[in-house]
């Protein structure tokens, strides 16, 4: 069994302290205070050997840090006493073998640095589609939606563009429907059920013969908990129409998930988070779920990947979990991942 530090002193040099936390701020920050806050953060903590993240949502910050605990410690006791939040609840604080946020002296939610991002612009017919999916999806027509879907097919769109160009934007909109409180929850998850069924009529890239021949398998599960699987199933839909081998998973608990895992032992394994909403105070649960993962697949490594609004919106979220792949969207992922497993396959020959 490894020692902890305290049980070898030797060690504790290596060891990585890691603290999250959630606190209120106490006036509502402009993103010019946000990014004086961060540009200074990050000079200090570059300083001090710390890395980590902060994100701030509806007048909450998150943030993760991690460094040599006697740095962190020092951080931590000027964080605490700054009057700019209150309400500082810790989430998590443990000890670790590695830093997760090795690249980074502190991220901050794209939105609030620098010059704004600007989305590509989206063609007036395009948007307009999307618009009618996201009332026929609220309104409950579903017989309305599917054809609607069918007619993009039949109209020769392929199904990853019906996927990417609409679908999930629809379902993004759906989200932030929710979140300007212009819909409740019960009515956001039902419109997503609807447009993942009438996903079901699509039709993607065919089997490849020497992913079928290599008998791929992958399990596309739901995050531990998500109530949102419009993603995974639409997933399933894509890796087996591509040749794969597909086992689906909703696990209500991380323990779920990591039984599944080990009976199944598949090459891959996709947790997907929400498509319609970034959740992003699910991203701490995420990585411990990917860090069991690994234990529970020891013997047979499995390639894990991630995907949902919160990395396709924030890429670099993706390294703060520790997976594999990070999926951009629900289209297009079935060839990245076979690469991985391909060649995860070759190292272990
Ligand atoms: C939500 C929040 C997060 C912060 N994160 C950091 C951080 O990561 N690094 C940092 O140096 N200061 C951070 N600060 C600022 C510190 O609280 C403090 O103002 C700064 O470290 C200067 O400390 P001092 O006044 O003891 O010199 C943060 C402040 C807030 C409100």
């Amino acid at each position: 069994m490894q020692k902890t530090p305290q049980e070898d002193p030797a060690m504790a040099k290596d060891w990585i302290a890691c603290l999250t936390y959630k606190s209120v701020a106490t006036a509502s920050p402009g993103a010019s205070d946000l990014q004086t806050l961060v540009s200074k953060a990050r000079a200090r903590n570059r300083s001090l050997g710390i890395t980590g993240m902060l994100a701030f949502e509806k007048d909450c910050f998150f943030q993760t840090l991690e460094g040599p605990p006697a740095q962190l410690d020092l951080l931590w006791s000027a964080i605490r006493q700054d009057t700019r939040h209150n309400h500082i609840e810790v989430l998590s604080e443990h000890v670790v073998t590695s830093r997760l946020f090795s690249d980074w002296d502190l991220l901050m939610d794209e939105r609030f640095l620098d010059a704004p991002m600007v989305a590509s612009p989206t063609p007036p017919a395009v948007a307009d589609h999307i618009a009618r999916i996201v009332v026929l999806a609220l309104d409950g027509d579903d017989t309305g939606l599917n054809a609607l879907i069918a007619s993009f097919a039949d109209n020769g769109w392929t199904g990853d563009a019906v996927v990417t160009l609409l679908i999930e934007p629809a379902a993004r909109a759906l989200g932030d429907a929710w979140m300007a409180d212009q819909c409740s929850a019960l009515e956001l998850t039902i419109a997503l059920s609807m447009l993942q069924l009438a996903g079901h009529a699509l039709r993607y890239a065919p089997a490849s013969e020497t992913i079928r021949k290599s008998r791929y398998s992958i399990l596309l599960a739901t995050a531990p908990g998500e109530s949102h699987m419009l993603g995974t199933s639409m997933l399933a839909d894509q890796f087996t129409d591509a040749g794969w081998q597909v086992e689906m998973a909703f696990p209500e608990s991380e323990q779920a998930l990591l039984n599944q895992l080990g009976a199944q032992q598949p090459d891959a394994m996709d947790i997907g988070l929400s498509d319609a909403l970034p959740r992003r105070h699910a991203l701490i649960k995420l990585r411990s779920a990917i860090e069991h993962s690994r234990l529970a697949a020891i013997g047979r490594p499995t390639i894990l990947s991630v995907g949902g609004r919160l990395f396709s919106e924030a890429a670099a979220s993706a390294a703060s979990v520790g997976a594999d792949y990070a999926r951009k969207g629900i289209a297009g992922s079935a060839i990245p991942i076979a690469e991985l497993v391909r060649q995860n396959r070759k190292r272990q020959a």
